[in-house]
């Protein structure tokens, strides 16, 4: 249901190609369940259900990065938004507001002339969180874009400077080919007054890493499993969540933690809409996701190999997790 369109300070831009899309997860599934070490892309997480878990596990008392980035944009809030006058502020894979709304709290004076610009698969996570911000922030103009974030810097458009945000630690979520590709596409897209700020999760003790991944109400396992329903619903595939087991542990050998689904019988499941019966062993696994944790050292690099450059560093006193601007290298 759209209820935050019965306004003229907001704007739906829906992205999404659904037949692009539908071959692009059935290429890539059966790739990845055809492969050796079985493996799903981790943006299939995020069905209505799967962004709902996710804003869950951000509340956890494990899960430090979303308490750690929030209360590091609080502080930095001010020295962020200082010469920003109007422009737009722009989050990729944007999910809950709560981060944006430390940025807009410091821009006060500007707010009539900035537009927020909200990019994310999940529809109905836009439609929520424009309808908050809507009504908190009365002079704000909000576009809402459902896209995957990778393709959607092209569709916006540029009205003075762009502060493009990319919390949470996401970038982690790509392998290091991956982020310097993704990095490389936004800096092509950044002008020269343009800024990315990115939130990243740094390398810490391995018990607090795995905490993080394995919380005792379970939240991450239902998310972990959820993956399988959006396969089910999808593709017609028919796995059994309960066949499988949740597992999270951090490999310090590529300092990232690693999540999988481990088949707790042996099983065949089929996938209808892939034409494909697949087999696992008891004990075999889905790897489901990375989560690359960073050192300054890795990002400063990453950023170069893509053409950016670090001109401001915040973090917390643990120095756990990392909030980075970066800004177009000169040619
Ligand atoms: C979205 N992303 C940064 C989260 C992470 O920590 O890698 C996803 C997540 N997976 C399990 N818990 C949270």
């Amino acid at each position: 249901m759209r209820t935050a369109d019965n306004t003229d300070r907001f704007e739906i831009i829906d992205c999404r190609s659904g037949t692009a899309a539908g071959e692009e997860m059935k290429r890539e599934v059966y790739a990845g369940l055809t492969a050796a070490q079985k493996h799903l892309p981790c943006k299939y997480f995020y069905d209505s259900r799967g962004s709902a878990l996710f804003e869950r596990i951000c509340g956890l008392p494990e899960y430090y990065p979303t308490r750690m980035e929030l209360s590091i944009l609080k502080s930095a809030s001010r020295q962020l938004m200082r010469g920003m006058d109007g422009g737009s502020l722009i989050e990729l894979g944007s999910g809950s507001n709560w981060k944006i709304r430390r940025l807009l709290d410091a821009a006060n004076g500007c707010l009539p002339r900035l537009r927020y610009v909200a990019v994310d698969v999940c529809e109905s996570a836009l439609l929520g969180s424009a309808e908050e911000l809507l009504h908190l922030y009365p002079d704000l103009r909000v576009s809402a874009i459902v896209s995957d974030y990778r393709c959607a810097l092209d569709r916006i458009g540029r009205d003075g400077d762009r502060l493009i945000t990319f919390f949470g630690g996401t970038i982690g979520n790509m392998d290091a080919r991956e982020a310097r590709s993704f990095l490389s596409s936004i800096a092509a897209a950044m002008g020269r007054r343009d800024r990315l700020l990115i939130g990243a999760d740094m390398v810490k003790q391995k018990d607090i890493l795995e905490a993080a991944y394995n919380d005792d109400q379970g939240v991450t396992a239902e998310f972990n499993k959820n993956i399988l329903s959006v396969m089910n619903r999808e593709l017609r595939a028919a796995f059994d969540p309960s066949c499988f087991e949740h597992e999270a542990f951090y490999r310090e050998d590529r300092e990232c933690i690693e999540m999988h689904l481990r088949a707790n019988r042996d099983l065949s499941v089929e996938i209808q809409d892939l034409d494909l019966e697949i087999e696992m062993k008891q004990g075999e696994t889905i790897f489901t996701e990375v989560s690359r944790k960073f050192r300054r050292e890795t990002l400063e690099e990453t950023a170069a190999d893509a053409g950016l450059r670090i001109t401001k560093w915040f973090t917390d006193r643990k120095k756990w997790f990392s909030v980075v601007e970066f800004v177009k290298k000169r040619a």
